[in-house]
Formats: C-alpha cells, sequence, structure tokens
C-alpha cells in the first residue's frame, strides 16, 4: 500500500495533440503530489527526489525488469546495476569523451551542411525527416562502421522497438521482440565479419577490449550495440525536432542565435531542460522506500519524471521561462547517477553543428501557416515539422 495520489484522468497512451504538445502544464500539479500513482507504475516528480532516486542505484533498480524492449538479455550498460556498472562505463566512457566526439565535427558539420543544402533554397522543408532523422542515424553507422546503405533498416529497427503499431501493448511487445531477434541476428553477423577482418571502427574495438582481463564476448559487444541504436538515434532526433519547433514559434529567439551562434550551447541545455525529450526513466524499487512522505513498496516499477524534475521551481528559479543566458541549469535531461547519458557530447556536438548551420544557411523560418506540428509522447519528439521561409 502507498500513500501516493492518484493522477486524475491523466493516462500516457491515447493523449490529445493539447496535451502531447504542452505536458509542461501538468507537471505542476504531479509535482504538488509529490509521488504520483500512475497507471501501473509511479512517478517521482520533484528535482531533489529524482535526482536522489537515480543516485540510489541500491534501491532503485535500473536492472532488465524495469523495461523490457525487445531485449533478451540486460542491455550494456543501461541494465547493469552497480558495481557491475562502472565496468562497463570504464570502457565506453573513454570513447565518448569530450575530446573523442571533437574530433567527429568536421565530418557531422559536412553531413548537416548537405543535407540542408537539399532544401534551403527551396524555402521549405518537413525539418524531420530532412534533417532531425537522418543525421543521428548516419552518425551512428559511420561511428560503427557500418554501411549507409543500412541506413533504412536502422530506422525500422528503431521505430519497431520505440512506438510499435500495435493495437494492443502485448501486441506490441510481440512486435518489439521479433525486431529485436532481427537486431541481434544484424549485429551477430557483422561482429562475425570484424573478427573475420577488423576495420578501423568502434565495432572492431570492441573485439580487443578487456574488462577484468577478460575479453567482451559477442553477446556483450551485441548488447551495447543494441542499446546504442535505442538510445542515440531517437533522442537526438527528438530533441533536435523540440528546439527547432520551439524556435520556429520563437522568431526573436531564432534571430538571436543567427545573430550570435556562440548562444547557441547555452541555448540547447535550456531547450533540453524545457523539453526534456527522455521524460522518464524507469527503475524498480528494491525494497520499501519512503520518497516524499510516501512509501513505494519493494518491486514497484518507478518513473522517475525528469521533465517534471526540469520545471521544479524549488531548483530553477521562474522555471516556466525559457531563458538561454539562465546561470545556473542543472537539468536532467541526460539523466543522473551512474546510469547518466554515455552518449551526451556526441548529441550536443550534433544539436550544435545542426543549430549552427541551419541558422547560417536558413533564414527566418516559421511553421507553414494551417499546418500544426504534431508531437509525440513516450520520447518527446516532434514527428511533422513542417517548415517554411523565404527566398530570394
Ligand atoms: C539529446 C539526446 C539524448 C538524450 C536526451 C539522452 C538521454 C538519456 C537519458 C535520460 C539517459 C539515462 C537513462 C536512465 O537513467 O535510465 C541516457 C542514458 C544513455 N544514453 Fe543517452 N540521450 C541522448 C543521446 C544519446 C546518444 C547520442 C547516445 C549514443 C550512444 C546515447 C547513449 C546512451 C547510453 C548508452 C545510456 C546508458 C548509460 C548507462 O546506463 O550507463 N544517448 N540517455
Amino acid at each position: 500500500m502507498t500513500n501516493a495520489e492518484s493522477v486524475p484522468e491523466l493516462g500516457w497512451t491515447n493523449v490529445d495533440p493539447e496535451m502531447s504538445a504542452r505536458p509542461q502544464q501538468f507537471y505542476p500539479m504531479m509535482r504538488d503530489m509529490g509521488v504520483v500513482e500512475a497507471e501501473e507504475m509511479m512517478l517521482i516528480t520533484r528535482h531533489e527526489d529524482v535526482v536522489w532516486a537515480l543516485r540510489h542505484p541500491d534501491l532503485f533498480s535500473s536492472g532488465s525488469d524495469a523495461i523490457d524492449i525487445g531485449n533478451i538479455r540486460p542491455l550494456i550498460p543501461l541494465q547493469i546495476d552497480p558495481p557491475d556498472h562502472v565496468k562497463f562505463r570504464r570502457l565506453l566512457d573513454p570513447l565518448f569523451a569530450p575530446r573523442e566526439m571533437e574530433k567527429l565535427e568536421a565530418d557531422v558539420r559536412a553531413l548537416v551542411v548537405e543535407l540542408i543544402d537539399e532544401f534551403a533554397e527551396a524555402g521549405e522543408c518537413e525539418f524531420n525527416g530532412a534533417v532531425a532523422i537522418p543525421l543521428p542515424c548516419t552518425v551512428f553507422l559511420r561511428l560503427l562502421g557500418l554501411p549507409l546503405a543500412d541506413l533504412d533498416l536502422f530506422l525500422r529497427f528503431k521505430d519497431e522497438i520505440i512506438r510499435p503499431v500495435a493495437a494492443t501493448p502485448a501486441e506490441g511487445r510481440a512486435m518489439a521482440r521479433k525486431t529485436g531477434a532481427e537486431i541481434y541476428a544484424y549485429f551477430e553477423t557483422v561482429i562475425a565479419e570484424r573478427r573475420r577482418k577488423p576495420q578501423d571502427d568502434m565495432l572492431s574495438g570492441f573485439l580487443s577490449a578487456e574488462i577484468d582481463g577478460e575479453v567482451l564476448t559477442t553477446e556483450d559487444i551485441m548488447d551495447i550495440a543494441y542499446l546504442f541504436l535505442l538510445a542515440g538515434l531517437d533522442t537526438v532526433t527528438a530533441s533536435l525536432g523540440c528546439a527547432v519547433a520551439y524556435l520556429a514559434a520563437h522568431p526573436e529567439r531564432q534571430q538571436a542565435l543567427r545573430d550570435e551562434p556562440s548562444l547557441i550551447p547555452a541555448a540547447i541545455e535550456e531547450l533540453l531542460r524545457w523539453e526534456t525529450p527522455v521524460p522518464g526513466v524507469v527503475r524498480v524499487a528494491t525494497q520499501d522506500v519512503e520518497v516524499a512522505g510516501s512509501m513505494i513498496p519493494a518491486g514497484a516499477t518507478v518513473t522517475c519524471l525528469l521533465a517534471s524534475a526540469n520545471t521544479d521551481g524549488a531548483e530553477f528559479a521562474d522555471p516556466e521561462s525559457v531563458d538561454f543566458a539562465r546561470a545556473a541549469n542543472r537539468h536532467l535531461a541526460f539523466g543522473a547517477g551512474v546510469h547518466r547519458c554515455l552518449g551526451s557530447h556526441l548529441a550536443r556536438l550534433e544539436m550544435r553543428v545542426a543549430l549552427e548551420e541551419l541558422h547560417a544557411r536558413v533564414p527566418q523560418y516559421e511553421v507553414e501557416a494551417g499546418k500544426t506540428p504534431i508531437y509525440t509522447m513516450g520520447i518527446r519528439g516532434v514527428e511533422y515539422l513542417p517548415l517554411v521561409w523565404s527566398v530570394s
């Protein structure tokens, strides 16, 4: 039993467009409740509590009971709890460190320019399909050394798992399992090829990587690659879509970035805070634990609601105002604690370069008259973002 309050008329499925366009309006009510009981899970909503929970992986496990995304083994490192978790992060962190990401900048920029030049003269584009989707997927394929011809295959893989088109949750899970099997088979084949003929790419690098004196197994490498595919594509697509949709609706903020590109990194952090494209991360309580006066029972599925934490006035001054000059911005868009995002520097690089080149190449843009951007729930993205601008 808990003393958490129930959410009135608020579900996470079949939500209306108004709610998915502006979920921020519901968070004050949820923070007032502290811990909220909703559809088979409990939501931790305040910044302080979310940080506390994520820093206590002994109380809130991220093991494979927390989420099922078509995988048959724990995803590495997301579904590995301490103490083993750190061994994988020690191996992976240097590969995604800022210094390594800097080396990708020229390539990422060339790709962004190529994508934008396709439509800059046309005076219109559907931004999601034109940039936000292909950019992270192409960067991912290059990083792992996979053929660019597999772009559509990878997009299908991640879409079928993240947003399966299914009549029931059970059907959705079955579909994810089927697609998951395809992902394992794909990577198993590629890893076998790399064992025969190593190349200068991340997958080949994993073949000789050691943890505690033991090399990674094929399963380990598949479990890492599977997670990268699901963690690194949709999140960047969603974050970039949300950022550009916001800027399209706020011409003066857009112009400020065009006039002064050095504002872009801080603007990205503030838009990540405001939009929080990964709204929540899931854990399982390992024992009875009290949070914000509510008892969360052992075994309960818990969502740490990053999006609500990110608009908590106890942490952020004037939290409803999107302030590109916000002084301290301890946002949780990349999570917190041991599982904090491995790819945050890559994500920031992709977003920064995309916003720099977009604003250098495209004049004042706005959403096409009569059209409305369509926001998604789950991962908060903009699946339809028709933009127009004047061409001379
Ligand atoms: C703006 C884009 C991104 C956002 C908003 C984002 C958000 C997050 C969040 C909230 C978590 C924490 C999950 C949890 O605690 O359960 C996470 C973890 C993770 N992210 Fe990202 N992510 C982004 C981009 C990327 C990219 C580009 C990669 C590329 C590899 C990536 C790889 C990962 C991995 C591997 C983890 C698991 C880390 C661990 O368990 O130790 N992410 N991300």
